[in-house]
């Protein structure tokens, strides 16, 4: 693979707001904010470092709560420049955070049950919100193509984001993904590639694409992006305690792909307890993933640091990398706050989305099944504590996953009168 480290090219003169430098996560060796993602000294990953030394708490928070009613209202703690909302983009995020009561009593939970339902974003999933982050990043560098190596939803919303701000796009995925994944990534007009291959080829396929002159010029959202992209993701932490009134959740339940979602809502979490926005108290974070695709839930179970790839096979293909980029970090992550990492099966999931559907009128798509499941497990389990206020996030919409629930449908075929529908035992 060929890696782009920090020495390669870098960019100091670019403008991304709070966004100061790149800071390597294994050894906090500093470079320029440029379009890299791996540590020159030690190829650890690189993550964004801000200067919020001039922020007083108060003057932030209303800053916050006049702002625009999408991510850009966080833009004093993203890496996007003060003038972000006016852009051409999706404006994604500040999405439901549906009390749910109703799955609350199913599932016994008497601690305040919450859904955080990221299927109301402009493509449908969580996606949108790391793809404005990676698209300012972009434009600073000056690229003008946008790429991705997608396990569905990112393709659509690099898609859609890449036609709303004038870019080029060119995103790949597996071939054999979820039609109505691949309308979406498809309907913007960018060029979509499927790769013979699990999601986990496609991302090596990028990676070395990167380091060819074909690839010359791409900004590859989840790759020479990284580092801006995973930032997108903390706004939902913002969001969550924003919507709870300025305070932290005691339980958070979050799906596992590459793991990045997961490690930047406890960034973002973080950040809020320095800022002083929220109170400092302990919070658990916990990972879900499908069984069949649970490299991170097997090493947590089995007390490993290092995760073990797998190859996945299972009906939650949004989630289905074998290889996640950020599988130790979310071992360190649950294990330090008190969480954990488990996994259902794929008819767990579906049980999910149906019980999601019934109680609380919202259609997950299978990552959403993945993260009920195993809320409910971590419950019976007696991992879960039901008296705690508890978030689960839905990341995406049933209705790109149809396959998954196929069989559900009409409860009966009547003829167009009364009699009919009597006979039928439904009045
Ligand atoms: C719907 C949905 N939820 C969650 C995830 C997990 O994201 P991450 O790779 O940040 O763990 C993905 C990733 O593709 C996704 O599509
Ligand atoms: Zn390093």
């Amino acid at each position: 693979m060929a890696v782009q480290t920090a020495a390669s090219t870098t960019d100091s003169t670019v403008d991304l707001g709070p966004a100061a430098a790149l800071s390597c996560r294994e050894c906090g060796h500093r470079v320029p904010l440029g379009p890299v993602f791996a540590c020159e000294e030690c190829f650890g990953p690189l993550e964004i470092a801000y200067d919020f030394s001039s922020y007083d708490t108060e003057e932030l928070r209303k800053r916050i709560e006049a702002g625009p009613a999408n991510i850009w209202r966080y833009a004093p703690l993203l890496p996007v420049p003060a003038d972000v909302a006016e852009k051409p983009n999706l404006n994604p995020g500040w999405t439901k955070l549906v009390k749910a009561d109703h799955l609350a009593r199913e599932l016994g939970v008497t601690g305040g049950l919450y859904v955080k339902d990221d299927s109301g974003n402009p493509t449908h999933s969580f996606k949108d919100r790391v793809v404005a982050q990676a698209l300012e990043a972009a434009r600073a560098f000056g690229f003008t193509t946008l790429s991705c190596s997608s396990t569905g939803n990112l393709a659509g919303a690099v898609g859609a984001a890449a036609a709303r701000a004038g870019f080029r796009s060119c995103v790949f995925i597996p071939h054999d993904l979820e039609q109505g994944k691949v309308v979406m990534a498809a309907i913007y007009g960018g060029d979509l590639v499927g790769i013979e291959g699990n999601y986990d080829d496609v991302n090596r396929f990028c990676s070395e694409l990167i380091g060819d002159p074909a690839g010359e010029g791409w900004g590859f959202v989840n790759v020479n992006l990284r580092p801006y992209y995973a930032e997108g993701s903390k706004t939902l932490a913002y969001e969550i305690c924003e919507q709870l009134g300025w305070r932290l959740p005691d339980q958070i339940v979050v799906p596992i792909a590459s793991g990045s979602q997961l490690t930047k809502i406890d960034k973002g979490l973080q950040e809020l307890i320095k800022l002083g926005l929220v109170e400092d108290r302990p919070y658990k974070i916990f990972g879900a993933q499908a069984e069949g695709c649970s490299p991170v839930s097997t090493a947590f179970k089995a007390g490993h640091d290092v995760v073990r790839p797998q190859k996945p096979n299972t009906i939650a293909k949004s989630l289905a990398i074998g290889n996640p980029a950020d599988g130790p970090y979310v071992l360190d992550i649950a294990r330090r706050t008190g969480g954990a990492v488990e996994d259902v099966t794929d008819e767990q999931v579906v049980d999910a989305i149906k019980l999601l559907a019934r109680t609380e009128g919202i259609f997950a798509e299978t990552a959403g099944g993945v993260t009920v499941g195993v809320t409910r497990k971590l419950i019976e389990n007696g991992v879960l504590d039901p008296t705690k206020t508890t978030v689960v996030l839905n990341t995406g919409d049933g209705l790109k996953t149809l396959d998954a629930v196929a069989g559900t449908g009409l409860t009966a075929t009547i003829r167009p009168n009364l009699d009919s529908f009597r006979e039928a035992g439904l009045a």
